[in-house]
């Protein structure tokens, strides 16, 4: 499971218990099960706060173990949290420059966009936390997934195109998985993509923050489908969604960036949309 958001108040807040349930009925860091009755409990907890983290935690990861990983992109660090730790497990600081895009794979590699601005994708071991390699992009990840294949996604926000590269191939070479470079709303274009989900399908989901749509791309296919849009559904105004997941059960969740953190479920058999949590 992968949570990519913005904190109005520099603290990371959620609600332990729908986090545990999630987890615990996961089936895998890609695709896990979450609790479709889950409610919002406005009584959160701090998990880590702005002293810890510092003031811009671009992206929180939590593993199928329930560890957190946060790329504080301030202070130029990667923390690796335990749930009940009142401090970092582990931080790497070495060498990082506004990391964002963070993605842990499940044995543990860490998938990081070293740089803002630099196109630039590190890997680092779990054993040693130490820099394995460097891809070099022409434009920054403002998200990062590695699928089942082994295939990393890096979505260029910048450059309206999410991009993948084999990573078992031994070649860096990168093929375009979405968007034309063009910031357009056809359905061969994306504008300023952020969060992106690759299902256990190869169904590629992207927050198309731009056109304040959820497009999904088949395998090998350029041309995109919208499933949720504020024409779509009618009852619902996306405004800049920052990232999406899809569960085992079919449920899409949305962090739906600028109605301030005001979460959407879509459930992708009833269509039915509903505010989830803010
Ligand atoms: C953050 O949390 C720590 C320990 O829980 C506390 O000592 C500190 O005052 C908090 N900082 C802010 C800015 O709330
Ligand atoms: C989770 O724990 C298992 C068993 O300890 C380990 O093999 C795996 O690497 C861990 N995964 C992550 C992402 O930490
Ligand atoms: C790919 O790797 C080759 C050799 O390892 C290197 O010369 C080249 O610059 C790399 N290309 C990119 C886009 O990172
Ligand atoms: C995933 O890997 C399998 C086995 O190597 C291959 O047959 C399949 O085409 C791959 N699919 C994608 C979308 O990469
Ligand atoms: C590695 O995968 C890329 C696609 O990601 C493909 O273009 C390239 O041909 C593959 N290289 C080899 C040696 O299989
Ligand atoms: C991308 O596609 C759009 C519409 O389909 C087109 O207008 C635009 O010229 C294309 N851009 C590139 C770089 O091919
Ligand atoms: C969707 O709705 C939001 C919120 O009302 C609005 O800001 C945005 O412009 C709309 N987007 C489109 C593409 O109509
Ligand atoms: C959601 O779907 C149920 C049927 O599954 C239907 O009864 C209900 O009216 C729908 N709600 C909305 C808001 O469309």
């Amino acid at each position: 499971m992968k949570i990519r958001t913005k904190f109005v108040d520099n603290s990371i807040v959620w609600l332990m218990n729908l986090l545990l349930i999630k987890l615990s009925f996961g089936q895998s860091i890609n695709q896990p099960k979450l609790c479709a009755s889950a409610t919002w409990d406005p009584n959160g907890l701090t998990f880590a706060n702005i002293s810890a983290i510092g003031s811009f935690p671009s992206t929180v990861f939590v593993t199928v173990n329930n560890s957190v990983y946060i790329a504080a992109s301030n202070l130029n660090e990667i923390q690796m949290w335990s749930e009940s730790s009142a401090q970092p497990m582990k931080v790497i600081s070495n060498g990082l420059n506004s990391p964002t895009g963070l993605f842990v794979s499940d044995d543990g590699d860490i998938y990081v966009n070293n740089g803002l601005i630099n196109g630039r994708i590190d890997k680092w071991t779990s054993n040693t936390w130490s820099l394995v390699s460097t891809i070099k992009i022409s434009y920054a990840c403002c998200s990062l997934f590695v699928d089942k294949n082994k295939s990393l996604y890096c979505s260029m926000c910048n450059h309206h195109q999410v991009i993948k590269m084999l990573l078992t191939n031994g070649s860096n070479l990168t093929v375009v998985a979405a968007g034309n470079t063009t910031a357009g709303s056809a359905s061969n274009t994306l504008s300023s993509p952020q969060g992106i989900f690759v299902d256990s399908s190869f169904e590629l989901y992207v927050a198309d923050c731009g056109n304040d749509r959820i497009q999904v791309f088949k395998p090998g296919q350029l041309s995109g489908t919208t499933i949720v849009s504020n024409k779509t559904l009618g009852t619902i105004d996306l405004n800049c969604p920052q990232m999406v997941i899809i569960d085992a059960n079919g449920y899409l969740f949305i962090a739906d960036g600028n109605n301030n953190l005001e979460n959407k479920e879509y459930n992708t058999a009833t269509k039915n949309i509903s505010t989830k949590f803010y």
